[in-house]
């Protein structure tokens, strides 16, 4: 990612080799500029009133070949856009300057506004449409909006997310990413926003320990999970081992049912041969003495 297929990293003043030359038609304004970046730092009080002479050879020079124009000079008559850089730049004010981006200067060339693929090139993300639909604004590159229903440009950078909704089908299959994820990139929404708890004392934490949530129907859970988030619907098997008398009135339904919803061990996996086998032969299920595992008879 990343890969440039050209990159300048610096901004040489006054010497920028790609920088556009004005017209004479813009060169008057142009060298009022150039003087006011020339003196302008000693005269505090703002433009330096021009003198005969100094106007002359202003003329003079812009009739004969109009210097470059370079980045510093910009701000003169566009003072947005180094502003919104100045801000919010990122690498767009770090890595590159205004003329590696705008080349051309009206209206001397016509190519005064670049295509993202100049730099940008080698990586699915590149491919897509539209790169303003979502960086709206170049001199801010990564104030995004993120507006509409989004699901394959996610892709491009987040394919594990991607193949786990897919290959595991659910009613979240359906939400576009940015459903969930809205407004601004990275964030995480509460499962509350859309959903009702199991048990009050749940909270974010409790639900994705159970539901992944990109295959929100793989649940799956911890030994340490309680089992009053389980009574939530199995109310029958609770009051049953809350009122059992044996041992197993102790244990938790995920010590027995483990790691994943709707594991049913057998006896043997913790009783091994409790009986000697005649008896066992006579009598194969343990439930024709003991009951149920809730409703153990001891
Ligand atoms: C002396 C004033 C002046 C300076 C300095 C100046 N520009 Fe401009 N710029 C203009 C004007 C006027 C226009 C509108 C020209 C037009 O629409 O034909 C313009 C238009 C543009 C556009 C729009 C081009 C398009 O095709 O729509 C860009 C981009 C631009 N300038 C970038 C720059 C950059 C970058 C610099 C500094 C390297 C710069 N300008 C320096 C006056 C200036
Ligand atoms: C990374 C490339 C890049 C850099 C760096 C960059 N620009 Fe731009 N600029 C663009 C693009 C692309 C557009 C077209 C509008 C857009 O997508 O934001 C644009 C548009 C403009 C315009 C036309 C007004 C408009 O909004 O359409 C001006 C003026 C301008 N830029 C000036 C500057 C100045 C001044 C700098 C340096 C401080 C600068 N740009 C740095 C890419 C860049
Ligand atoms: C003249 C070269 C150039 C052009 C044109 C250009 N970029 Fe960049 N861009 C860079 C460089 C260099 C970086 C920093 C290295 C990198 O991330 O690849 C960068 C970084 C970015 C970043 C990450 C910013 C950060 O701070 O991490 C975004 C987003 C971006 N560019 C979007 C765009 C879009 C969208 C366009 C077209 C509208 C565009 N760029 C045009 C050179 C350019
Ligand atoms: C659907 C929205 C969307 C579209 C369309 C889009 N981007 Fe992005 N882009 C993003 C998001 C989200 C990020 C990640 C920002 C972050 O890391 O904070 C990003 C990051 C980037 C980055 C910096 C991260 C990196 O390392 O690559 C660049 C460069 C970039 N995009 C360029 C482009 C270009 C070029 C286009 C058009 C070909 C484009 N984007 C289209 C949403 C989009
Ligand atoms: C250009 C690449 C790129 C694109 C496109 C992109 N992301 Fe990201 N995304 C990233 C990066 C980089 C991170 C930071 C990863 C990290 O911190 O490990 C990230 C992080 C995230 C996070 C995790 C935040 C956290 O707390 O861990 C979410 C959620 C996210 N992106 C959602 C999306 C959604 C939804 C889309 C589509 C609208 C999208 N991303 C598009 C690059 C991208
Ligand atoms: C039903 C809402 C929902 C949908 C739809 C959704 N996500 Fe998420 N996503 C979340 C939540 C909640 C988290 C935080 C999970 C956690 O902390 O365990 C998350 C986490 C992430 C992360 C951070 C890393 C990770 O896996 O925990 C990324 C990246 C991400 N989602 C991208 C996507 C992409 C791409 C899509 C679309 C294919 C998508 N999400 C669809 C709710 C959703
Ligand atoms: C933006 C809204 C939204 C968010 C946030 C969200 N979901 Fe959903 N979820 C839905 C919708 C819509 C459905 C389908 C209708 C329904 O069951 O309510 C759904 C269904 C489900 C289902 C049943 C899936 C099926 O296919 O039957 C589970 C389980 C689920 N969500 C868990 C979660 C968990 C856990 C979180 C947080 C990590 C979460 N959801 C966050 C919108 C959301
Ligand atoms: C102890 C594990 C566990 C915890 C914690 C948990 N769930 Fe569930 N959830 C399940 C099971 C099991 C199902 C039923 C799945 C099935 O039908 O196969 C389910 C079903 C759902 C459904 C589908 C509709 C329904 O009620 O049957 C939604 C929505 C849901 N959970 C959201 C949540 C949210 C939100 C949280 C956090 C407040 C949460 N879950 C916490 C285990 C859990
Ligand atoms: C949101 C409701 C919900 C929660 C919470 C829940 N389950 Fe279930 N459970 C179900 C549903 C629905 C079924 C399927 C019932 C059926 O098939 O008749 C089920 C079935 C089961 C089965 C029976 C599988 C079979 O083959 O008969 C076991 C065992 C089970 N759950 C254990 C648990 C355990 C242990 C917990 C807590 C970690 C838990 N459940 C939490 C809804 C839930
Ligand atoms: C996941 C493990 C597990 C499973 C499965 C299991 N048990 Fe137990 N059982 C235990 C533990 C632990 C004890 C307590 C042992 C102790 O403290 O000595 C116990 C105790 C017992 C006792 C003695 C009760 C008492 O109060 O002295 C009987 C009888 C028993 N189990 C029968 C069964 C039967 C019948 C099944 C199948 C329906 C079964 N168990 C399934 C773990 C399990
Ligand atoms: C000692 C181990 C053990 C404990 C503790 C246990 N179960 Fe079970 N459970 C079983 C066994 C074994 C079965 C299979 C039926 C049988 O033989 O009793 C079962 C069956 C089930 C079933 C299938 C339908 C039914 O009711 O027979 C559900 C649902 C269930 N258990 C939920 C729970 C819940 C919820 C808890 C905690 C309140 C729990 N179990 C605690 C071992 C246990
Ligand atoms: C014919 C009736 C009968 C059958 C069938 C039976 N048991 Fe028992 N079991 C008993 C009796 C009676 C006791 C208590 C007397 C004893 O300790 O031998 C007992 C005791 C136990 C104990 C407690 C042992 C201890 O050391 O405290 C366990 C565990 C147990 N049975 C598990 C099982 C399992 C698992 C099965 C099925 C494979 C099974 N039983 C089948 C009658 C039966």
């Amino acid at each position: 990612m990343g890969i440039l297929k050209r990159k300048k990293s610096s901004i040489e003043l006054f010497s920028s080799p790609k920088a556009m030359r004005l017209t004479v038609a813009l060169g008057s304004i142009f060298m009022a500029a150039t003087l006011f970046f020339a003196f302008g730092c000693e005269q505090k009080a703002g433009i330096r009133p021009s003198s005969a002479a100094s106007e002359q050879k202003a003329a003079a020079v812009a009739t004969v070949t109009a210097p470059e124009l370079t980045d510093a000079q910009c701000v003169l008559c566009h003072p947005q856009q180094p502003k919104t850089i100045d801000a919010s730049g990122g690498k767009h004010k770090t890595d590159v300057g205004c003329t590696d981006c705008h080349e051309e200067h009206p209206p001397q060339g016509e190519q005064g506004i670049p295509q993202c693929s100049m730099c940008h090139s080698d990586h699915a993300h590149y491919e897509l449409e539209q790169c303003s639909s979502c960086h709206s604004d170049t001199h801010a590159p990564l104030d995004l909006t993120i507006e509409g229903e989004i699901t394959g440009p996610c892709l491009t950078c987040h394919q594990q997310q991607g193949d786990e909704v897919a290959k595991h089908p659910s009613a979240h299959t359906d939400l576009a990413c940015n459903e969930c994820h809205a407004t601004t990139h990275k964030k995480i929404p509460d499962c509350m926003e859309c959903h009702e708890k199991h048990t009050k004392d749940m909270d974010f934490a409790s639900c994705v320990s159970c539901h992944p949530v990109h295959m929100p129907l793989v649940v799956t859970y911890s030994d340490k999970t309680p089992s009053n988030y389980c009574g939530a619907c199995h109310d029958e098997a609770v009051s049953l081992l809350e009122a059992n008398k044996t041992k197993h009135h102790d244990l938790a339904c995920v010590y027995c049912h483990r790691n994943k919803h709707k594991t049913v061990p057998p006896c043997f996996a913790c009783h091994g041969k409790p009986h000697p086998d005649s008896m066992l032969k006579r009598f194969p299920e343990c439930g024709n003495c003991h009951g149920t595992a809730h409703d153990l008879k001891g």
